[in-house]
Order: C-alpha cells, then sequence, then structure tokens
C-alpha cells in the first residue's frame, strides 16, 4: 500500500469528505448519498476511512443486512459502498481496508460479512458465492456477483435465506437491480446483458411456444 496511509474509523469531521470521495470515485452521488442516509439513521456497522496526509482517499462502510430463514431472521453486516480515490487505484487502499475490516468485525464476533460485489475482487479476501451457504439475494445479480465469507468457522452455518440491504439503499436501484451495481459498473453491465439476454430468448421462445400451442 502507498506509504503514509492510515487506516481509521471514520470521524464527524471526516463527512463530508467521505460523501466526495464516493461521489468522485462512483462518478455520481448515489452511493454518497446512501451514506449520508446510513449514517443519519444510526445503521452504520462499521465506517472506516484511509487517510494520506490527512486526506480521506478511502472509504469502507458495513450496515446490517438482514437474512430471513425458516428458523428466523438472522442480521450479518453487508459491505457496502467501498471507494477509493481514483488517482490512487491499484495501490492496495482498498484491499487494506477489507483486511483491517474483516479483522474488526471478526473480533467483535459477527458471525459473516455478505458483499454484492465483483467476483473477480472480493475472492481474494476469502469471499465465496453467498449460495455456499444458501444465502440469496433480493437481487437480480450473477449467482457469483453476490459473495459471504464467514468469520469463523461455521458462522455463517444454519443461516440460509434470503437476505436483504436496508431501505436506505433503495435510492440505488434506480441505475439497476442491484445495490451492488453501486459504480461497480461491470456487475451493472453484467446485469443488464443478462435482462437482455433472457429478453431475447423470451422474444424467441414465446413467438415457438405459441407456435407449437396454436400447431
Ligand atoms: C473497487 C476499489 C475500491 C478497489 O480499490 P483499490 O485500492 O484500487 O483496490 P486494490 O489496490 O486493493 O486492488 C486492486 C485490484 O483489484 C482489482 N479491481 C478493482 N476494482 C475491480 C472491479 N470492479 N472488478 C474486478 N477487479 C477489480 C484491480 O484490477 C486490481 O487487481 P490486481 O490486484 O490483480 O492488479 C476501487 O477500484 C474503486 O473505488 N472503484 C470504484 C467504486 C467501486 O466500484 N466500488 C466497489 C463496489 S463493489
Amino acid at each position: 500500500m502507498t506509504s503514509g496511509v492510515i487506516i481509521q474509523e471514520e470521524r464527524p469531521e471526516d463527512d463530508a469528505a467521505i460523501h466526495r470521495l464516493n461521489g468522485e470515485a462512483f462518478g455520481q452521488d448515489v452511493e454518497a448519498d446512501v451514506v449520508d442516509r446510513l449514517r443519519a439513521s444510526g445503521k452504520v456497522i462499521l465506517s472506516l476511512v484511509a487517510k494520506l496526509n490527512g486526506r480521506v482517499v478511502g472509504h469502507i462502510l458495513f450496515s446490517p443486512v438482514t437474512i430471513e430463514s425458516a428458523d428466523g431472521t438472522v442480521t450479518v453486516p453487508g459491505l457496502a459502498p467501498m471507494a477509493v480515490l481514483s488517482a490512487l487505484h491499484k495501490q492496495r487502499i482498498g484491499s487494506s481496508l477489507v483486511v483491517r475490516a474483516l479483522s474488526l468485525l471478526k473480533a467483535a464476533v459477527h458471525r459473516g460479512v455478505v458483499v454484492l460485489g465483483h467476483p473477480a475482487y472480493y475472492p481474494r479476501f476469502g469471499f465465496v458465492p453467498a449460495s455456499t451457504f444458501g444465502i440469496g439475494s433480493e437481487y437480480d445479480a450473477p449467482d457469483e456477483a453476490f459473495m459471504a465469507i464467514e468469520l469463523f468457522p461455521g458462522g455463517l452455518k444454519g443461516c440460509s435465506g434470503l437476505a436483504k440491504f436496508q431501505p436506505e439503499f433503495a435510492g440505488v436501484k434506480h441505475r439497476s437491480s442491484t445495490p451492488y451495481s453501486l459504480g461497480d459498473k461491470n456487475i451493472v453491465i453484467q446485469t443488464e446483458l443478462r435482462r437482455h439476454t433472457i429478453h431475447f430468448i423470451r422474444q424467441i421462445i414465446t413467438p415457438c411456444r405459441n407456435h407449437v400451442q396454436s400447431a
């Protein structure tokens, strides 16, 4: 990681800089607004910043995600959003934020973490498809994009069910049906492609069905 970067919990004086950072990294204010709403409603489990020379250059936030299973509701931290200043990408600032956050959440005895994000990024930290634990997403995202990690062996055992992010993420849906399109443009594109593919296949199949039925 770039030398001189320190990671610490967010402080009230960081709020405006965190908003600006998310706006810059995502190229829109949607995620920054989600952060503000989660903070205002007291739903932040953990929010870390990376600072370089006192400037906020990275941010990661976790809020409660409820998993509704047949046996009841379990709550785990959901990673969203996460951002690093564009000019400092690929310098391990993001990785350092994830690693430190997982360590703190583990120390706080959380059973696991979920994330809807790029499947090429999060597995390096130990995330696997959430479906491995029988955890599903309410969003129309590819299976491999909704991931989970156990913070201790068996932490997510018996947690199978439908995972739901907080209503504060609702505004993100206008862009795509995944909150973790949250700027992850690849996921947006994948989701859109999938939707178009399904639509395309339906267009082909429907006339075929009609043809078969009417034959
Ligand atoms: C995602 C993000 C936080 C990563 O921060 P970072 O400090 O650049 O990450 P690191 O330096 O720790 O890791 C860089 C690695 O992640 C990969 N990576 C970064 N974003 C990625 C993405 N969206 N999909 C796949 N891989 C990604 C890089 O290619 C690089 O891979 P390498 O190690 O094989 O070279 C940063 O790219 C960012 O702010 N992106 C815009 C906002 C966003 O998409 N947030 C994530 C929402 S799920």
